[in-house]
């Protein structure tokens, strides 16, 4: 079952008005969806987006008899082009939740998770062409460590990929414990004994597979020219990587000017268009991350429309 994370919190922020119009890029199962349409009015709509077919259609279906939500099955990086579709030119709020479901992680044929045996996929999509097999069996030395290093920041990046390649040289690495075996083997013990060693290889893979890094780029200044004067961007997100790039994103659509400090005056012309509402991200009460191991690392981050 997937727990929504810091749901009170992000539904809080982004719900600003009872009868707007919202964007979740990511139902996932649809928990922040069921609270967010607590929240508002019959009047209200909201469209929910995933790009992940199964989970869309399982989802949808438990919301049949809602009439304020529209399902999409889309990529969120195409956020402009749907809500074109839909005519809509305003939105009050946009949701992000970034990363996998509890949903997906669960079903062990998805190649998710490290502890279940499965062929290597991790395809959001499963229309997608490119998957965590390919990336493993056909990407050189130099790009798996370099995915392993930036992705997954793993410290042994370089090791773990010659592992990998010398391994694939005899046959293809086909399973998820196939890889984690050879993970395990080109590390160091103390380091097998800490968190699981293989963590961090899978999350690089996933976001290379799904580009999770590209998409997230790609949404969020088509977000804020969507976003009505008031409305919010609320962004969940579960690693370093992620929260930096929402984090700087948000900072530099809230300057006011860009120029070099060394100009006298000011010749940038750029505004800022977003009002940081938290300062420092809201993290989840220790009762959270005890309830939901998930929610350890997730942080959310809010900006406001100006
Ligand atoms: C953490 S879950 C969301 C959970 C949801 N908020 C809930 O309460 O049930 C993330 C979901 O976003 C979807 N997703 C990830 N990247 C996406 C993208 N670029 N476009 C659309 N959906 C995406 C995944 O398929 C997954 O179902």
């Amino acid at each position: 079952m997937h727990l929504p994370v810091l749901l009170n919190e992000a539904i809080s922020y982004l719900a600003v008005n009872p009868v707007g119009t919202y964007v979740d890029g990511t139902v996932g199962g649809g928990g922040h969806l069921q609270r967010l349409l607590q929240v508002l009015r019959p009047e209200a709509k909201v469209l929910a987006l995933d790009k992940d077919p199964d989970t869309l259609a399982a989802t949808s279906r438990s919301f049949q008899q809602e009439p304020r939500v529209v399902f999409v099955h889309e990529d969120f990086r195409h956020l402009d082009k749907v809500l074109a579709n839909y005519n809509i030119t305003k939105v009050d709020g946009v949701l992000l939740d970034l990363g996998v479901s509890s949903f997906q992680l669960d079903i062990e044929d998805r190649g998710f998770s490290f502890h279940d045996d499965a062929r290597l996929d991790m395809r959001m999509n499963r229309h997608h062409k490119l998957s965590a097999w390919d990336v493993v069996n056909n990407y050189d030395q130099a790009d798996l460590t370099r995915i392993l290093y930036q992705y997954g920041e793993e410290k042994y990046a370089s090791s773990i990929a010659r592992r990998i390649i010398k391994a694939r040289q005899d046959r293809s690495i086909d399973t998820t414990l196939e890889l984690v075996e050879l993970i395990k083997s080109a590390v160091p013990p103390k380091y097998r004994r800490e968190k699981h060693p293989a963590r961090k290889t899978f999350q690089a893979l996933r976001i290379e597979v799904n580009d999770e890094l590209g998409a997230v780029e790609a949404v969020l200044p088509q977000a804020v020219d969507l976003l009505r004067k008031g409305g919010r961007l609320c962004v969940i997100t579960f690693h370093s990587l992620e929260d930096r790039l929402v984090k700087r994103f948000m900072q530099w659509e809230a300057r006011q000017c860009i120029c070099p400090l060394e100009l006298p005056i000011c010749t940038c012309d750029h505004q800022a268009r977003l009002e940081i509402i938290t300062r420092k991200p809201i993290l989840p009460s220790a009762e959270e991350c005890q309830s939901n191991p998930r929610a350890r690392s997730a942080k959310l981050r809010v900006a406001g429309k100006i």
